[in-house]
């Protein structure tokens, strides 16, 4: 299996090289977790490799991801100068009489609902997608539909050898009875708890299932510094 780099170098040991390319992972945790650092330190380093990418956000706007992203190292100007990385704003579509442009050029109507219909913004040629933060698009749903859709979603993307992560806030995941993480390759649970051994609150990370991939089912205990994050290494050398 091609796996691509995560751009957290401990997390690519972990995951036998990085993410199952052409599959969805999925990352759910409390505000304030790291899920938009973990997707934007994929973007990163994708945009390094040269790769095009394509990054679908509900809740940041695209001059907000920028600034964040360089506080954290990752300049993303020269990408989006290039052509090589686009920023997508999910609620402004929205607003904006939900008519946007489908891969083709031609204008489409997009609603929240239309989840499914995700893939048909993203253009060929993109090899990697992140949409920070799915839980927009579960408000209100059935969750029998919201899973359907999912599903569809992550099927066309599998299809078309499209490599994602997608986010999902804690909440809109308990809403929807965790099922998202049954329609995806990979979960990846981000989380803040106390560590038995300092009684500290410290970050962890639980990787309840990565398909074709060998994992360990250790808590996994990370930080988040001006570096963007650093996974601590595991005491078990062979992971
Ligand atoms: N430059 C930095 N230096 C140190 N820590 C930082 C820096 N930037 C962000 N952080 C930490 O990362 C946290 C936010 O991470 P992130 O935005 O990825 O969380 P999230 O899980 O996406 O949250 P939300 O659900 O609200 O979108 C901040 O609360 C802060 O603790
Ligand atoms: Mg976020």
């Amino acid at each position: 299996m091609n796996r691509l780099a995560t751009g957290i170098e401990n997390l690519d040991k972990r995951l036998q090289g990085g993410y199952p390319q052409g599959e969805t992972i999925l990352f759910t945790g409390e505000a304030g977790t790291g899920k938009t650092i973990f997707s934007l330190q994929f973007l990163y380093q994708a945009c390094k490799e040269g790769k095009k990418c394509m990054m679908i956000a509900t809740e940041e706007t695209p001059d907000k991801i920028q600034v964040h992203s360089k506080l954290l190292g990752m300049d993303l100007e020269p990408y989006i100068s290039n052509g090589q990385l686009s920023i997508t704003r999910m609620l402004e579509m929205r607003a904006e009489n939900t008519i946007i442009m489908d891969k083709n050029g031609n204008f489409m109507h997009f609603e929240i609902d239309d989840l499914h219909n995700l893939a048909n913004l993203v253009s060929d040629d993109v090899e990697v997608i992140v949409v920070d933060n799915l839980g927009t698009f579960a408000m209100g749903s059935q969750i029998k539909q919201f899973k359907d859709k999912l599903e569809t979603l992550t099927f066309s993307l599998a299809n078309q050898n499209k490599t994602t992560i997608i986010t999902m806030d804690e909440a809109a995941h308990e809403f929807t009875h965790r099922v998202a993480e049954y329609s995806t390759y990979g979960s990846i649970r981000l989380m803040v708890k106390e560590n038995p051994y300092t009684g500290k609150m410290e970050r962890f990370m639980y990787i309840p299932k990565m398909r074709g991939t060998n994992i360990s089912l250790d808590f996994i205990n990370y930080e988040i510094n001006e570096n963007g994050i650093n996974l601590f290494p595991s005491k078990n050398k062979n992971k």
